[in-house]
């Protein structure tokens, strides 16, 4: 995060809130990132914001590979419209991106950057959550298995009555 402090944003239009938290550290801070660039994109200068919105691309394109990559590896079973909805947005993002190679206006830019201030919040309530509740199912489900092997066999607690103990 430390490229992130080195200019300050202008102002907060699109501050972050603790209800955007879904517990799975990597996918907050993350989320964190996209927030703060999204009111990046919001409030920078006309002249910057077109290397502001190929930040954010470059930004929303790991964000996504990233999830993806957690759902297919989990199989998550709604996957497949979890993708379709970042590809939809990547789509968008991509097209803003040439319109304003092209010479477009940046207040359409802008109208981007509105946009995913309402898709943001519905996104990460619903679809990010359900894929952070089932990461963490996965993990809590499976690894804590091998962990408490380990605690048994080296250091078990006395009188803990541990039913088929030797
Ligand atoms: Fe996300
Ligand atoms: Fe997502």
């Amino acid at each position: 995060m430390e490229g992130m402090t080195e200019n300050e944003p202008k102002e907060i239009v699109f501050p972050w809130t603790d209800a955007f938290l879904l517990g799975l550290p990597q996918m907050d801070e993350t989320h964190r990132e996209f927030v703060d660039l999204v009111n990046r994109l919001l409030t920078v200068d006309d002249k910057d914001f077109a290397s502001c919105l190929d930040r954010f691309a470059e930004h929303t394109e790991q964000h996504f590979e990233e999830e993806r990559e957690w759902m297919e590896s989990t199989a998550f079973p709604p996957r497949e419209c979890h993708i379709g909805e970042h590809q939809a947005v990547l789509k968008s993002v991509h097209e803003v991106q040439e319109y304003l190679r092209q010479g477009g206006d940046v207040d359409n830019g802008r109208r981007l950057a509105r946009e995913l201030t309402n898709w943001f919040p519905g996104h990460a309530d619903y679809m990010d959550a359900a894929l952070a509740q089932w990461i963490s199912k996965q993990r809590t489900g499976g690894a804590p298995v091998v962990i408490r092997r380990g605690v048994q066999s080296s250091s078990r607690i006395p009188g803990e009555g541990q039913e088929g103990q030797p």
